[in-house]
């Protein structure tokens, strides 16, 4: 398998390995959203495993037995993926949901649903950085010899699932609805507990308080970097090189300044504010 091949559906890149225009026009075009679905939208290298997670953990009622037992990619199976798409289609309702689409690649059946969309944003920086070493094991992803060659591609959305700006700005557009949650990854990360909350809140989901302290305590990172079927040790070897890294790396907010010179981080400020005038939201790195 070449690490190197992506492809471009409507102005974005996706990799060529598990993925392919039809499953995406599929997605886009015919998939047909129940009421009952959850999303669990996330730009890559965002938080998406840890929210798919703790939404499994809610759902059941704090009990740890399903997260323990299922593959996140069964229980949480990324739509846009062949194999996702397979298996979100056989899963009954109610369902779980990943998704790393921009909006306008979205189902379309969304828009007149009453399913829920959970967005989780993270610090672009960080992002980059998570992204920087992930490539390094995941063999369909272009791996990058610095992360100063990351840096430009990222910047100019040259990346899968495009410009980290684009699909931020292209959901919080949805985010008055009453069916969209917007969370970050800085927020969990501050405050486990009541982001659990508000997020039961939402799914319209009151938990007690042992319960919610099970999610907390389950949806931690060392108790997911110990879990198989959430730490992706279990992704084969063809599409993971499980000997160059782990999925579950740090798990930190601001690794970045550990990694950016002066220089990167000026130039991330400047495309940042270009790109990001006129949002209307404040953001925990803001
Ligand atoms: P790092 O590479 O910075 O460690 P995604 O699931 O979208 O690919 O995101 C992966 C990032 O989320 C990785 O970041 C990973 O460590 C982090 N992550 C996963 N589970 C986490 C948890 N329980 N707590 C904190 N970070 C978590």
């Amino acid at each position: 398998m070449s690490s190197e091949d992506y492809f471009a559906y409507k102005g974005i890149l996706f990799p060529t390995q598990g993925i392919n225009e039809e499953t995406l026009s599929y997605v886009e075009n015919d998939f047909q959203v129940r009421d009952d679905d959850i999303f669990n939208v996330v730009y890559p290298k965002s938080g998406t495993n840890w929210m798919s997670e703790i939404l499994g953990l809610i759902r059941n009622d704090g009990d740890p037995s399903l997260v323990r037992n299922v593959p996140v990619f069964e229980r949480s199976p990324w739509i846009e993926t062949d194999q996702g798409l397979e298996t979100a289609l056989k899963n009954p309702p109610p369902r779980q949901i990943s998704s790393h689409l921009p909006i306008q690649l979205f189902p379309k059946s969304f828009l007149c649903s009453k399913a829920k969309v959970i967005y989780t944003v993270r610090n672009p920086r960080d992002v980059l950085v998570s992204h920087y070493y992930f490539s390094k094991m995941l063999k369909v992803w272009k791996e990058f010899g610095t992360l100063e060659e990351l840096l430009q591609e990222f910047l100019s959305g040259n990346v899968p699932s495009g410009s980290w700006f684009d699909h931020v700005k292209g959901w919080l557009q949805m985010k008055d609805r009453d069916n969209v949650f917007v969370m970050t990854y800085e927020e969990l990360q501050q405050d486990l507990r009541g982001s659990v909350k508000r997020i039961c809140h939402f799914l319209g989901k009151e938990l007690n308080d042992p319960q919610i302290d099970s999610v907390v305590e389950n949806a931690s990172f060392q108790k997911m970097k110990d879990n198989k079927m959430s730490n992706l040790t279990m992704i084969e070897e063809a599409y993971m090189d499980h000997k160059k890294g782990k999925f579950m790396r740090k798990g930190i907010s601001g690794d970045w300044k550990n990694h950016l010179t002066v220089a990167q981080s000026e130039l991330f400020d400047r495309v940042y504010q270009e790109n990001m005038q006129g949002v209307n939201m404040t953001f925990p790195w803001d």
